[in-house]
């Protein structure tokens, strides 16, 4: 199979290396606005560099991991020719060009993968699979963050669509993947204390959301652009038979008090922490490219993760719960 890569940048040069690794991939395209990057990333991977515009007739599959703002263009372009594509979230930052993308999917009979990776993260599958069966009981009540080394630079965050749809929609998802639950109600809570430009952008930079999921379970969602001891994944769920805790291994970026130990074997980004669920996802687009699998992660649950998230930019905005319902 070949396959064709948009944007050689952060992810898109790792999926470069992942894609160039599995036999399965006969040939690899790669194409970036910046035709240098691309040119090095593709010398890097033993793969061919083209131009965006030549790669789709090339290719018989694309994996689309360029700047947000392109992914709906070039999905529509993957539609046209009928190609399965892998799309790196977010697929838009607003509904209706998400459903514009969903509908022309729908209608090319493409599949479409979207990059949500904690869904092949291995603690992340097997709290799935301790929900699913029943081992952990009836849920009593989630919590779940993403704590960041550091912030962005300046200049990504009036383009990150905020921090609900730019980094709590990672921790949305994996909340309705892990209890198999919808969201049905929103508080979305926060402040600016980490660096006062989130302010000039209308953004804050920690975060405490609740949830209430369907059933009226609740899950509690944290976050924050800067954790000084590294990056921070966890998930706690708490059931009548089981307690289930994600991310508390070796590397867990907290000082204990107990022995007064402060660690220095975080992971330093996301790309660390998630390697292993990175080259899963790129593996299972290979076996849904191939016609072999349904889709993991479609455009639809994009679809409704980016409800929840806007669920949550007007509960902050108007500083009141707001119900799924609100949100067409
Ligand atoms: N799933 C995850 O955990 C995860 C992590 C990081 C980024 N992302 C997503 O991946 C995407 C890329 O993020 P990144 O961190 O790699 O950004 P980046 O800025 O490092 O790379 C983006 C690349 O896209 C290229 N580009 C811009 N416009 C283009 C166009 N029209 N055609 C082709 N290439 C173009 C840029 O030149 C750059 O090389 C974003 O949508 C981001 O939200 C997802």
């Amino acid at each position: 199979m070949r396959i064709g890569l948009l944007g050689a940048g952060r992810i898109g040069s790792l999926h470069a290396g992942t894609l160039s690794a599995d036999d399965r991939v006969e040939g690899l395209v790669v194409a970036d606005v910046d035709p240098d990057r691309a040119a090095a990333v593709a010398a890097r991977h033993g793969a061919e560099a083209a131009d965006p515009d030549d790669l789709f007739e090339r290719v018989d599959a694309v994996v689309i991991a360029s700047s947000t703002d392109t992914h709906v263009p070039y999905l529509l372009r993957a539609a046209e020719r009928r190609l399965p594509v892998f799309c790196e979230k977010p697929i838009a930052l607003d509904l209706p060009t998400t459903r514009r993308a969903m509908e022309a999917a729908d209608a090319a009979g493409i599949p479409v993968q979207v990059g949500f990776q904690r869904r092949f993260d291995a603690e992340h599958l097997t709290a799935r699979s301790l929900i699913e069966s029943g081992a952990a009981g009836d849920l009593y009540l989630v919590h779940s963050m993403t704590h960041d080394p550091e912030p962005p630079p300046r200049e990504y965050i009036p383009r990150s669509g905020g921090f609900h749809k730019d980094t709590l929609v990672h921790d949305i998802d994996a909340v309705r993947y892990v209890t198999g639950r919808e969201v049905v109600e929103v508080y979305a809570d926060g402040a600016v204390l980490v660096d006062p430009v989130f302010a000039e952008f209308g953004d804050h930079d920690v975060a405490v959301v609740t949830l209430r999921l369907d059933g009226g379970v609740p899950a509690v969602l944290t976050a924050s652009r800067r954790q000084p001891l590294g990056y921070d994944v966890r998930m706690t769920v708490y059931g009548s038979k089981d307690t289930l805790g994600i991310g508390y291994g070796p590397g867990l970026p907290v000082h204990r008090l107990v022995d007064d130990h402060v660690p220095d074997d975080a992971p330093p980004s996301f790309i660390e922490r998630f390697a292993g669920a990175y080259r899963a996802e790129m593996a299972a687009f290979l076996d849904v490219a191939a016609g072999r699998r349904p889709t993991p992660c479609s455009i639809r649950d994009a679809y409704e993760v980016l409800r929840v998230a806007e669920a949550c930019d007007r509960s902050y905005a108007e500083h009141r719960p707001v119900s799924l319902e609100e949100v067409t």
